[in-house]
């Protein structure tokens, strides 16, 4: 298993590249499934969940043609096998984005249940009961969901969603591209991810509007063509990496992404002082001589995100004053927290709020990652730390960031990966 060693304390400058969205990424991959014609990705980040997600389209008969740089080519042309097996689901519960694009071109599809999670509970629920609403027949057994659609295949209908579900509005939405007649999914989730998916699904042939909204009106149609699609960048690694220069006390050029994508952590950020400017091709993060006190709460998109949270946290760990974070998405959020508090943080948990007063310093120390955000807020307080940090279970990171090392090493980050047999 790899560990990571840091020695802090060195600002991060430099110029540094954001990859394409790991969360765009999957449900666009499983879009693949919804035609027979090839599908062409550009800015696909090489990361072990798009690898995951590679190796399950491929144990139904999706050929991965051609995967170089980032541009990568699946043809779902000739499908054999319509189950998707516990082993490969429970490495990634986002493989649960395949039971959406299956049941509506095939007909029917076996998906083992995703299964418990480091972060909360995460059922599937709402994911099960929009595709009732689409005339499908659910059954649970064994651990496998069991949808089959009606014969002349899914209806469309609306569908109001009790909470507001990402995965579950892309799977509905995927879904409901083939149903007959039109879908309306109310209280859809509003995230880039969601607008990304509906723009390739609109240019395979679907006919989506109002995604980015609240409501996305899905009128079905007989069949979807391939095409290709430049994936979204990665609005989690933009805000981790502007809060990176200010942890670090630095000065980054981020590239290749915008911060039109994240408009509900710019103004916090300025708050907690780091200063951004847009500049051509991405925008320009300084720290500004001082990390105040922000409090955030994390809501749905355009809300603070939660997979912003960790990293906001090891930031505010170092804030002059006190910072307040409360997560509102996921019952269990908060396990970067004594991890924090091993390297010097001063950080107390009530329920779903974590109170965090500012130490002048953090020390290094060996530290355990647990889920892939929690494992970055490591690596940006180990940068920021008096000597030496481990990381160790580097795996998590490595799900959702692309070469963390390799885009670090040249702003001046005293980082290697050291790998142990
Ligand atoms: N929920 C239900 N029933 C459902 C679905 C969701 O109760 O059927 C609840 C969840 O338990 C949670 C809330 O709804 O409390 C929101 O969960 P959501 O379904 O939106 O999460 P997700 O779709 O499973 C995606 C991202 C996560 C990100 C969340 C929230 C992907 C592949 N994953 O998960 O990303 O945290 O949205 O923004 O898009 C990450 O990248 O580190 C990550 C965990």
């Amino acid at each position: 298993m790899s560990k990571l060693r840091i020695i802090g304390g060195q600002p991060l400058n430099g110029t540094i590249r954001v990859s394409g969205a790991k969360n765009a990424a999957l449900p666009l991959l499983t879009a693949c499934l919804l035609t027979d014609e090839k599908m062409v990705f550009h800015n696909t980040p090489r990361l072990s969940d798009i690898f995951t997600l590679i190796n399950l389209l491929e144990t139904f008969g999706v050929t991965p043609n051609h995967f170089e740089g980032d541009v990568l080519e699946l043809k779902a042309s000739s499908i054999h096998n319509l189950t998707a097996d516990y082993d490969l689901v429970r490495k990634m519960r986002a493989s649960i984005l395949v039971l959406g694009p299956l049941v509506a071109r095939f007909g029917k599809a076996k998906v083992s249940l995703p299964g418990g999670c480091a972060i909360g509970t995460r059922p599937v629920d709402i994911h099960l009961e929009g595709l009732k609403a689409l005339g499908c027949s659910i059954h649970i057994d064994q651990g496998y969901i069991h949808a089959t659609a009606p014969k002349g295949g899914l209806v469309g209908a609306t569908f109001t969603m009790p909470v507001v579900t990402v995965t579950g509005t892309e799977n509905l939405m995927m879904a409901a591209t083939l149903a007959k007649g039109q879908t309306v999914l109310i209280n859809a989730a509003r995230e880039p991810e969601i607008v990304d998916l509906a723009n390739c699904l609109n240019a395979m042939g679907a006919k989506i509007t109002g995604a980015g909204t609240d409501t996305i009106y899905i009128e079905g149609v007989e069949s979807l063509h391939g095409t290709t699609h430049s994936i979204l960048a990665d609005r989690i690694e933009t805000g981790t990496f502007a809060m990176l220069a200010g942890i670090t006390k630095g000065d980054l050029k981020i590239t290749h992404t915008n911060l039109k994508l994240i408009p509900g952590v710019t103004q916090l950020l300025t708050n907690a002082g780091i200063n951004l400017k847009e500049e051509d091709n991405g925008f320009r993060a300084t720290y500004s001589g001082k990390i105040n006190g922000i409090d955030i709460m994390t809501e749905p998109y355009p809300g603070y995100p939660t997979d912003l949270q960790a990293q906001t946290m090891a930031l505010m760990s170092l804030c002059e004053g006190a910072s307040m974070i409360t997560e509102t998405i996921f019952e269990n959020r908060f396990m970067h927290v004594p991890e924090l508090c091993r390297m010097g943080a001063n950080i107390t948990v009530h329920g779903a709020s974590a109170m965090i007063r500012g130490v002048p310093y953090l020390s290094g120390a060996p530290v355990m990652a647990t889920d892939l955000r929690a494992s970055v807020s490591l690596v940006m307080a180990g940068l920021a730390a008096r000597g030496e940090t481990t990381l160790s279970r580097v795996y998590h990171l490595d799900r959702g960031y692309e070469n963390i090392e390799h885009k670090l090493i040249p702003c001046g980050a005293q980082i290697e990966r050291i790998n142990e047999s």
